[in-house]
Formats: structure tokens, sequence, C-alpha cells
């Protein structure tokens, strides 16, 4: 899977900023992107920091960018910038300079202003800590009306790489039935993007009629819409997860779907089920999770886990860039 996105980058070369500069995990990170050339880190804090623990941990940073908040010589300009952008809000200049002095805000400044490509952030930082200034500063991208977020599950299968797609697991907490039509929309792109074939099924405790309740006919209603915006798109709902999976279950439960039984990509009707549901197939099903991948954004910016590890920093790097 990451082939692909690695040629990508090999074509168009890009800079990602790393808001936890000084982190280990972010620094054996980096190490191992410069060994290549198809990604260079701006890494952002301290530089006396940064480099004495790449130093105690043995890991090479030369080559990589160091931006200290502390004393940017750009620092004026951000900070008419971000007044500029937020001046609706009556951000004064020193609520910007203090906004200016956390790397997250300074960070996804770098990417407005067009100093970087692309963030990855939360290796420290809660996951609305990373996510807060994307929305308030990047925004959305044109033509959409929310920012959300899926993963993407990886894992080896009969000698196959086996890749899923779920959304929304992470961003929007109780999304309406246009904004899961949209989350399956920005889902679906994604998963093109990892080479996938989306087969897209709208989750619920009800196969196409089974169940009743509001809650059912969000998801019915939003399918509906999917179907009628998306028509060359395989999509169908709303299915219970067997059915969506499970091409025996599909057979009873639903024979004329078709996407029943051979779903990959997933649009589940609010946060509980889908960051439940992505975590069970991590750690019950052997996936690998990558994501949070922030979809309909106006640049990309990514979220790490907290518990992350240097592998998945360099992963979702190379995802975070690819999509720049
Ligand atoms: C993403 C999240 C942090 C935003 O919450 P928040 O910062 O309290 O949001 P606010 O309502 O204060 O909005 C802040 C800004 O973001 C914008 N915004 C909020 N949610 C948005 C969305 N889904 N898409 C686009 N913009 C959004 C608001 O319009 C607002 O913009 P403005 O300041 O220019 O007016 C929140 O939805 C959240 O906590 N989600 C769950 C995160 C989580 O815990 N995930 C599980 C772990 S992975």
């Amino acid at each position: 899977m990451f082939d692909k996105l690695i040629q990508t980058l090999k074509n168009a070369p890009k800079t990602i900023v790393f808001t936890e500069g000084n982190d280990p995990r972010i620094l054996e990170a980096s190490a191992k992107i410069l060994q290549d050339d198809f990604l260079k880190p701006i890494l952002v804090g301290s530089e006396e920091e940064i480099l004495g623990v790449a130093k105690k941990n043995g890991f090479n940073v030369e080559g990589a960018t160091i931006i200290d908040p502390a004393n940017y010589d750009k620092m004026d300009e951000m900070i008419d910038t971000l007044c500029e952008l937020r001046k609706k809000k009556g951000l004064t200049r020193e609520d910007a300079a203090r906004m200016l002095s956390q790397a997250n805000y300074f960070g996804t400044m770098l990417v407005k202003m067009g100093y970087a490509d692309a963030l990855l952030g939360g290796a420290t930082y809660s996951t609305a800590d990373t996510v807060r200034p994307a929305l308030q500063i990047i925004k959305t991208k044109p033509g959409n009306s929310i920012v959300s977020s899926c993963f993407i599950l990886s894992r080896e299968k009969d000698g196959n790489n086996e890749l899923l797609a779920m959304g929304d697991c992470a961003i929007n907490i109780d999304p309406t039935e246009d904004q899961l039509v949209e989350i399956a929309e920005e889902t679906i792109k994604c998963a093109k993007i990892f080479g996938m074939d989306p087969k897209t099924a709208f989750l619920s405790y009800s196969s196409l009629g089974s169940g009743k309740g509001e809650d059912v006919d969000k998801v019915r209603n939003a399918c509906a819409k999917a179907k009628e915006k998306m028509p060359e798109e395989a999509i169908d709902g709303e299915l219970q997860f067997d059915a969506a999976v499970s091409p025996e279950v599909a057979r009873t439960k639903c024979p004329d779907s078709p996407v029943a039984g051979y779903a990959n990509t997933f649009i589940f009707p609010d946060i509980n089920a889908g960051n439940i549901g992505y975590k069970i197939a991590q750690r019950l099903g052997g996936f690998d999770a990558y994501g949070p991948v922030l979809l309909g954004l106006n640049a990309p910016i990514n979220d790490l886990s907290r518990g992350c590890n240097a592998e998945e920093v360099y992963s979702m790097a190379i995802i975070t860039a690819a999509l720049a």
C-alpha cells in the first residue's frame, strides 16, 4: 500500500511539519524519512532541545529544518496573518502571539502561509488540540461543509493485502443525514487513493428495514441520498455489519444487494459506533489502523494517536504528505 504513496511523493517531493519536534518518536521517524529524498521534515521546537534528544537517542536528523516559535524571524508577519484570518472573532495581537507560541497553532500557520505542504501532530497533543487549529485556520475545502475522517485498515490475508476504509471514527460526534453523505463521499475518495475499489455499506443495527427507529431512518435516508448523489458507486444500506461482510448472511438478509457480503468501506452512524468499530478491527481482527486521515480540509493535516510508535509516525507522515 505504501509503494504507491511513496511513488506519488517521489514524483513531487513535499515538506511536512511535525509539531512535537522534540519527541523521540518524531525524531526517529524523521531520521528514517531523511534517508530518502521524497519528504523533508520541519521540526517545531527549540533547536538545542531537539538536537539534544536526537543525539541522546542516536537519531541523525541532519537535513531537517528546525523552527523555534520563540525566535522565528517571520513571527510578526504570522501574527498579522492570523489576526486577519480570525478578525471576525475579534482576535487581538496579544491573543495571536499567545496562540502562536504553541506548536499546534504555529505549525498550522506554517502550512496556511505556504511554508510547508502538510502537518502531522498529536504525538502528545489530544485529537481536539491537533484538529481545532486546522478547523479554525485551514478550514474546509471549497464545496465541503465539514471536516471528517476515516481510518484505513490493512492486514495480510492469504498472501494479499486486505484493505478497509472506515468513516467517521474520530471527528463528527453525531453526524446528520447530509453529513453522513459527505463522510461517505470523502471516505470513498480516500479509499481510492489507497488503491481500493470501494464497496460502501451504511452501517446500522438494521438491514434494509429489519429494524425500526430514528437512528435507522437517519442511516437509511443518508444512504438513499448517497446513492442518488454517486450513482456510479457501489453503495447500500442500511446494513448490519454481518450482512455487510459475510456472503452467507447477506444471502439470507439481503440477497439482491450489490454490496452486502463484500463491503470494504464502512460508514458508521456516529462516532461511538465508529471509534469502537475500528478499534475492534485493530485489536481483535489483526488489522493495522492508519488514521484518522482528515477529510475535507483545505490542506493535509493529520492527527497521531498519543500511543503511537516511530513506525506509525513514519507511515502517517507518508500518508499525510501524499495527500498534499
Ligand atoms: C473536532 C472537535 C475537536 C471540534 O471541537 P471544538 O474545537 O470544540 O469545536 P468548536 O465548536 O469550538 O469549533 C471550533 C471551530 O471549528 C469549526 N468546526 C468544528 N467542527 C467542525 C467540523 N467537523 N468541520 C469543520 N469545521 C468544524 C467550527 O466551525 C469553529 O470554527 P470557527 O472558530 O471559525 O467559528 C470536536 O468535534 C471533537 O472533540 N470531536 C471528537 C474528537 C475525539 O475526541 N475523537 C476521538 C479520538 S480519535
